[in-house]
């Protein structure tokens, strides 16, 4: 279970993420869905351990993220906006190295390692520097990093940026297998991304939540029943808050 309560990340003046609580248990694939600027990458950076928050609690799998940090990243995979990595690596030593900081050992190490190579179809480029692979590869050696160690959380930002047809199509498909028991939060900005895996959706601008419900029921708020169109109508002119200091000032 994710169970996050009272969250804020202020940078400055601008407060990015703007006392959001919110529940995800098991078998849900949320969506995160937002403008740019509206939040989604700092919440995501605050659940994994990365970012600190201004205020609020997060816990994953019974730890808090905060005090218990090796835990809470134990039980989480993770791929962070743009898919970051080791650049100058070979993709297989990248994974060897991501094996080695999850503890991954014998018999487990060498059946993971090689899910996730066929998985993401990595089996090509193994010995390829990470720097010199397209981009779209770059993000599934981002995916194969987050589900090496199969964890029961997943928070993917925009895990199909990038991707050809083929593989959005795969790595969807990836999602759905994995969905039952685990808990899945992926941002996107791609609507039918959100109806093919997502079946929970959370809109977010601003900082703050302004949805959260089913795809389906979302969508049914618009007269053309379009999620697209429902997105326009929640998050159009909604700005980013800052103090009521700047505000006076602006
Ligand atoms: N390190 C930082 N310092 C200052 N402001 C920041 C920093 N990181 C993010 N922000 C600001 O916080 C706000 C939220 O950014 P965030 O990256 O979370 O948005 P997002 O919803 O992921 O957007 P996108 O869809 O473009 O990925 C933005 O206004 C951004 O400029
Ligand atoms: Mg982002």
């Amino acid at each position: 279970m994710i169970e996050i309560s009272h969250l804020t990340k202020r940078y400055g003046p601008l407060t990015a993420v703007d006392d959001i609580s919110f529940t995800v248990e098991p078998g849900q694939v949320l969506g995160f869905l937002g403008p740019n600027g509206a939040g989604k990458s700092t919440t995501m950076k605050m659940i994994t351990g990365f970012l600190a928050p201004t205020s609020g609690t997060i816990r994953v799998c019974g730890h808090d993220v905060a005090h218990e940090p090796l835990a809470a990243k134990a039980c989480m995979g993770y791929l962070p906006e743009g898919a970051p990595s080791y650049s100058e690596m070979t993709v297989r030593a990248f994974l060897e190295f991501i094996a080695d900081v999850r503890g991954l050992t014998g018999e487990r190490r060498r059946s993971r390692l090689d899910d996730v190579i066929s998985r993401l179809a990595l089996a090509g480029v193994l010995e390829q520097v990470i720097e010199t692979l397209s981009k779209g590869f770059r993000r599934r050696v981002g995916l194969a990093q987050a589900l090496l160690h199969d964890p029961q959380v997943l928070i993917l930002d925009e895990p199909t940026d990038g991707l050809d047809p083929n593989q959005k199509h795969e790595v969807r498909t990836l999602i759905n297998a994995m969905s039952k028991d685990k808990i899945i939060v992926i941002s996107t900005h791609i609507l039918e991304e959100v109806d093919a895996v997502c079946n929970r959706a959370i809109i977010i601008a601003g900082g703050r939540i302004l949805a959260d419900d089913t795809p389906q029921a979302l969508a049914s708020r618009a007269p053309s029943g379009r999620l697209d169109d429902v997105f326009r109508q929640i998050t159009m002119g909604i700005k980013p808050s800052h103090s009521k200091q700047e505000a006076a000032h602006a």
